[in-house]
C-alpha cells in the first residue's frame, strides 16, 4: 500500500484548530514552509520523513496536551493506518519526541539529519517578527507581564526553571536572542540573520518608548 501523505496535512489540520498559545495550525504551516526552504540545499535527508514530523511535531507537546504519552501511541497508530513502515514510524517519533528547546536544554540529544532540519525550522518560527509576536501571544495567554526592569534574565534555564515565566522581554534574552548559534544547518543560519536583527531593533525601540 502506498503511504497516504496527502493524508497528513488535513488530519492535523483538524487537530489544531482551537490552539490559543501560538501553537496552532498556521505555526504548523511555517515550519513546514521552512522544511521545504531548508531541504533543497540537505541532499542526504528524506523530504518524507522531514515533512511528515513536521506535520506532526505539535501533536505530542507536553504544554499542550495533558497525556503525551497516550498521544505518542495515538500518533503512532495513525502512521500506521496512513501505511507509514515501522523504520519509517520510529524515524518520525524519534523526531518529534527529542526534538523541543526544553528536551535539549542539559543536553543535546543527537537527531537525524531530518530531525535537525525539523528542529531549525520550528525553531525560525520562534525568532524574527514572527517570534516576536507568538512571545506576546503567548505570554499574554499565560498571563506574563510584557517588561519589568527591575527583574534581570536568567543566565542558564533548565528544565526545571524553563517553564517558571519571568517578563516576556527576559525571555528573548533567556532564549529566543541565543536560538541562532543552536541551528543546525547552514541554510537556516542563513534565514536567522534578518530575524535576529529585526529582534534586536525591536529590543533597543521597546526599551526607548518605554524609558528605561
Ligand atoms: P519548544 O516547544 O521548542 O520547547 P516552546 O514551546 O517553549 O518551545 O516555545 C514555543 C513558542 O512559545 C515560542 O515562540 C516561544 O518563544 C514561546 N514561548 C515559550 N515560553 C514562553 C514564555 N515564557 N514567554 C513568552 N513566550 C514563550
Ligand atoms: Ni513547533
Amino acid at each position: 500500500m502506498e503511504i497516504a501523505f496527502d493524508q497528513v496535512e488535513p488530519y492535523v489540520k483538524a487537530r489544531m484548530q482551537n490552539d490559543s498559545t501560538g501553537h496552532n495550525y498556521d505555526h504548523v504551516e511555517r515550519v513546514v514552509n521552512n522544511v521545504q526552504a531548508i531541504i533543497v540545499n540537505e541532499s542526504k535527508a528524506n523530504a518524507l520523513v522531514a515533512l511528515t514530523a513536521a506535520y506532526l511535531h505539535d501533536l505530542i507537546d507536553d504544554k499542550l496536551v495533558d497525556d503525551p504519552e497516550q498521544q505518542i501511541a495515538v500518533v503512532k497508530q495513525q502512521l500506521a493506518k496512513w501505511h507509514y513502515s515501522e523504520d519509517k514510524i520510529d524515524q518520525i517519533m524519534d523526531i518529534i519526541e527529542h526534538m523541543s528547546f526544553s528536551k535539549n536544554l542539559d543536553h543535546q540529544y543527537h537527531l537525524s539529519i531530518e530531525g535537525q532540519i525539523v528542529q531549525d525550522a520550528d525553531r525560525l518560527d520562534a525568532i524574527g517578527a514572527i517570534g516576536i509576536a507568538r512571545a506576546f501571544y503567548y505570554g499574554g495567554h499565560f498571563g506574563e507581564s510584557m517588561y519589568d526592569p527591575m527583574i534581570k534574565p536568567r543566565q542558564q534555564l533548565t528544565p526545571e526553571t524553563y517553564r517558571q515565566p519571568t517578563t516576556i522581554v527576559n525571555h528573548f534574552y533567556e532564549k529566543l536572542l541565543r536560538i541562532k548559534d543552536t541551528l543546525n544547518t547552514d541554510t537556516a543560519k542563513e534565514m536567522a540573520r534578518v530575524r535576529q536583527r529585526v529582534m534586536q531593533e525591536f529590543l533597543t525601540e521597546f526599551k526607548v518608548e518605554w524609558g528605561s
